[in-house]
């Protein structure tokens, strides 16, 4: 309880650090307290400091662990969501960051008119191309938001991304950057503004806020290491922070980490842990709204992501 209150108040003195730098006011900026793995004590504690919004990556999880928490909790979804888990997704989240296509928001818009709930949600978007499983290519994405905002039950409330993983946080800025553009082309398509910009982990979040995110995610900065649950016991490993901290571990074994991070999150490991040690620059310069498959593939070319070597 004391490492955890010690550890919010360091988040919160560097979330105010990185405001005072943006000329931003930390108001502005939500912690969201990823409890992905964490037990219902840890939620409990962390809600007795203060803390009601919580982020669960896993439908199955987020229903068992939801009804032994204080019941005033709000709980978003930042995980990938199937189809099949919509229904109960509607029923226990407040809101749904992660929606990637438009047959997934019109599940959801079909479940919340089955509760006569109206759903908050984000569209997720993945800005390193084909390093990453889910999200939207941005293309993809402009095409298909005036449809999505179409569904009456749905309410599309900003953007959320998962930047490539570094121990160089300046690294990921342009990412950051380029998800803000993205949701002023987002507003100039719907004629209104979006409240939300999700972005900002335990390693990037100042840069993030620098960069005007509205939510950061935070895991591992304010919970300590997630502790090893028995399917993901070896994929639960790479999310540790200790990899950052530089506790000396041998490259054959980050790279295995890097390897289970990559499975366990969907998000690439980055420069820091491309298989053969070597910086992958590619992977650092977003891509642009208009990107063809063209462009997209022979940059990936010319620099292997990660999943290729
Ligand atoms: C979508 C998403 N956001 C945020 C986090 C929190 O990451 P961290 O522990 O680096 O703060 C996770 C953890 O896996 C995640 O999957």
């Amino acid at each position: 309880m004391m490492a955890l209150a010690a550890n919010l108040t360091a988040i919160q003195m560097r979330i105010e650090a990185a405001c005072a730098r943006a000329n931003r006011d930390p108001a502005a900026v939500t912690l969201l307290p990823v409890s992905k793995s964490q037990p219902p004590d840890a939620v409990r504690a962390i809600a007795g400091l203060g803390l009601n919004l919580f982020g669960e990556s896993k439908v199955q999880e987020a229903k068992a662990k939801i009804p032994l928490c204080p019941g005033h909790l709000r709980w978003h979804m930042i995980g990938h969501l199937q189809t099949n888990k919509c229904r109960d997704a509607v029923e226990l989240f407040d809101m749904i960051q992660s929606v990637d296509s438009l047959h997934l928001a019109q599940e959801i818009n079909k479940r919340a008119e089955q509760s006569a709930k109206r759903m908050p949600l984000l569209l997720e978007v993945n800005l390193t191309a084909e390093a990453r499983k889910f999200g939207y290519q941005p293309e993809r994405l402009l095409s298909e938001l005036q449809p999505i905002n179409t569904l009456k039950r749905i309410e599309i409330q900003g953007l959320m991304t998962i930047a490539p993983w570094t121990l160089e946080p300046e690294k990921v800025r342009p990412f950051f950057r380029r998800l803000r553009e993205l949701k002023e082309q987002c507003e100039q398509i719907l004629g209104a503004p979006l409240p939300h910009l999700s972005m900002g982990m335990s390693g990037d979040f100042e840069v993030a806020i620098e960069e005007r995110a509205t939510m950061i995610r935070i895991g591992t900065a304010l919970f300590g290491r997630r502790p090893q649950a028995n399917t993901t016991k070896a994929a639960e490993k790479t999310d540790d922070r200790d990899v950052q901290a530089g506790d000396g571990r041998s490259a054959e074994v980050l790279r295995e980490a890097h390897r289970l991070h990559r499975q366990n999150t969907g998000r690439m490991p980055g420069v820091d842990g491309s298989a053969d040690g070597e910086s992958d620059k590619s992977l650092f310069e977003p891509r642009p709204a208009s990107a063809s498959r063209h462009r997209a593939r022979s940059s990936t070319d010319r620099h292997p992501q990660p999943d290729r070597l």
